[in-house]
């Protein structure tokens, strides 16, 4: 497991943004930045989940988050838009944004991936994430320390056979994540892109259904690279592919 351990309060006056914050890894996440002192922006499909995520950040005492139900398949480039001036209208800035959110599509040989598949996994896991980046950097750039991290997988860098879509869009999400590091190398805002590692979340069950669950890690055991890269510790890290595990 990547070795840190995050100062109390070391995100204190971070505003940080986590999509998928409803569920998984992105729900221990936005507990986390949230505990350390950010203010926490939850981004996710399903209200309800992201309801709870909220009543249990204000019942732990943590700062109040704010909630953005938003469907990532359907929404466009100006939804993004809109959805950052919000943000900096009533929280003023964006420090940090863990884009988290994906979905896995179907294991399939790669003759028989269906367009419908294929179009949103890429809508979801890439088009998406390139209209949340282009969205947010301009804001972003404007703090003096700020991190945009992208979420990768063991596939991101490594194809695997029936794990087309899916495998192919984090392989893009990685270039994605360089190229943007690339230009803002030597700026106040750092890229980086996490690989979590096998970890007990749906969408593991669903990818994995046999396999012994009490062999993987719990989502809050890989926390401690989410907290470094949100911290500004990390300052110094740009354009980095890291394992949490
Ligand atoms: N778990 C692992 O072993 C593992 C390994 C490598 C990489 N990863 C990566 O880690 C990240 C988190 O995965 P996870 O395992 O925590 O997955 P998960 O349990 O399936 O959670 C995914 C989250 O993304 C949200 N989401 C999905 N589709 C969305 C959409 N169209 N619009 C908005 N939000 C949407 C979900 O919201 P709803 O619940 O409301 O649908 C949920 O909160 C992903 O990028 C995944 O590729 C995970």
């Amino acid at each position: 497991m990547f070795d840190y351990q995050a100062q109390p309060n070391c995100l204190q006056n971070k505003t940080i943004l986590v999509t998928g914050a409803g569920a998984g890894i992105g729900r221990a996440a936005a507990l986390n930045y949230a505990k350390f002192g950010a203010t926490v922006v939850l981004l996710g499909k399903t209200v309800e989940k992201l309801e709870q995520v909220y009543d249990e950040i204000v019942n732990l005492g943590y700062p109040e988050p704010a909630i953005i139900p938003l469907d990532m398949k359907g929404a466009t480039a100006q939804h993004y838009k809109d959805m950052v001036s919000t943000i900096v209208g009533q929280l003023k800035h964006i420090d940090g944004a863990l884009l988290n959110a994906s979905i896995l599509g179907e294991l399939t040989p790669f003759t028989q991936i269906s367009a419908q598949i294929w179009q949103d996994v890429m809508q979801v896991n890439l088009n998406a994430q390139m209209q949340l980046a282009q969205a947010l950097i301009p804001t972003m750039t404007q703090s003096n320390s700020a991190s945009l991290i992208f979420t990768t997988s063991g596939v991101g860098n490594q194809g695997r056979a029936f794990w087309g879509p899916y495998s192919i869009s984090k392989f893009a999400t990685e270039g994605m994540m360089q190229v943007i590091a690339d230009e803002y190398e030597g700026s106040s805002l750092r890229v980086n892109a996490i690989n979590p590692g096998a970890t007990k979340t749906s969408m593991r069950a669903t990818a994995f259904p046999a396999e012994d669950k009490s062999l993987i890690a719990e989502a809050e055991d890989i926390m401690p690279l989410y907290l470094y890269l949100m911290s500004d510790d990390s300052k110094a890290v740009n354009g980095q592919r890291l394992n949490a595990q």
